[in-house]
């Protein structure tokens, strides 16, 4: 089984082949993936200007889809399925993928299967990895989104946390450009808070979690918040005065105890929900799990725990067609099908 994945929910075009050979300990195999990244078009305005992504979409999707098919070697008629992001996300981007997928798929005459973005995230750690120890408590990190899924069955997500305000990818992206170092934040600020002191400048870390460890479950328990965080960086810099311009060694600090902040809090909080949730296996994905100490710190932490840690490949970790090919095989052996009435859906949700 061969199938077709196309991702266009953000500021990425990208398109996948992905085959089910059948393998019991790593099933789903990579046949080509393609990504038309439009950073560089954003980067200038300081973020996502949804009009300039949509249209750059159109621009892209003919070529990507077509790299896709020939990277992979297969023609239209070997496709089994196509998979597409229905949402959530920008809606004008969602729309030319979703428009392109449905095209396709009655011109082809192929089934045409709808996922969720973050169903994609979720199964770019079954793709890399191949079937994880169930049940697993799985973090889906990134500039749009920052929720903790169980998962007790292949295919089976439940939400048991949310971030109550930004995601940690966009506290990463507004702090760099508060500090002035570009966008996308996380890549930059991860690589200057290598040089930093993560304990130079004191910011909270938000917890929100009963001090009595034996207290009974409250609710939102698993809930994170980062726009406090935010605010103490803006706080930080206001204080210095209008015409500070801080030293690179500075701007390491400052890099370096945002960073702890934000880990720190994701780490705690994914553990500590494993933990009550019984978990076996720990898994973190989307954009923000490219991070290096993201990815240091959990791995320590899952050797203390005694609970395996598993993250994607960085190809696998930002935004990509591929996972959304496999998450389009977890929907399609489910029977899952969309018809020419599809639409996409800015808010979808995942349950
Ligand atoms: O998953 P993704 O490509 O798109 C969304 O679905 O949002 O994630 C993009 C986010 C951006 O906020 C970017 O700053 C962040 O992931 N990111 C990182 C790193 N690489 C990308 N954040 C921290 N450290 C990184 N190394
Ligand atoms: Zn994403």
């Amino acid at each position: 089984m061969i199938i077709l994945g196309i991702e266009t929910s953000c500021d990425e075009t990208a398109a996948a082949v992905v085959e089910d050979v059948g393998d019991a300990a790593r099933p789903w195999v990579i046949r080509s993936s393609v990504v038309a990244s439009q950073a560089d078009i954003h980067r200038e305005w300081g973020g996502v200007v949804p009009e300039l992504a949509s249209r750059q979409h159109i621009r892209d999707i003919c070529g990507v889809v077509e790299g896709a098919l020939s990277g992979a070697g297969v023609a239209p008629a070997d496709l089994g399925a196509i998979a597409v992001t229905q949402g959530p996300g920008l809606v004008g981007s969602l729309l030319v993928g979703v428009s392109f997928a449905k095209s396709l798929a009655a011109t082809w005459g192929v089934p045409l299967v709808p996922v969720h973005h973050l169903a994609g995230h979720i199964e770019s750690l079954f793709l890399h990895h191949g079937p994880l120890p169930l049940p697993a408590m799985v973090l889906v990190v990134s500039g749009g989104h920052t929720s903790l899924f169980d998962v007790r069955a292949p295919g089976a997500y439940r939400a048991v946390g949310r971030t109550r305000d930004d995601a940690a990818g966009e506290a990463y992206d507004k702090v760099a450009k508060l500090v002035g170092l570009g966008y996308p934040g996380g890549p930059v600020i991860d690589r200057l808070a290598k040089a930093g002191n993560d304990c130079a400048i004191p910011l909270p870390v938000a917890r929100m979690t009963h001090p009595d460890r034996n207290a009974p479950l409250q609710k939102g328990q698993w809930d994170f918040s980062f726009s406090g965080l935010k605010t103490a960086v803006l706080r930080h810099v206001k204080a210095k005065g209008a015409g500070w311009t801080p030293s690179p060694g500075e701007v390491a600090d400052l890099c370096a105890s945002f960073q702890r902040s934000v880990v720190e809090a994701l780490v705690e909080k994914t553990f500590a929900a494993a933990t009550w949730h019984g978990a076996t296996s720990v898994g973190i994905a989307g954009g923000v799990s490219a991070n290096s100490r993201l990815r240091a710190d959990a791995a320590a932490f899952g050797r203390r725990a005694g609970i395996p840690v598993y993250v994607p490949p960085l190809a696998l970790a930002t935004d990509n067609a591929a996972m959304i090919a496999a998450a389009g095989l977890r929907r399609y052996y489910a029977g899952v099908r969309a018809d020419s009435r599809l639409n996409a859906d800015a808010a979808l949700r995942l349950e």
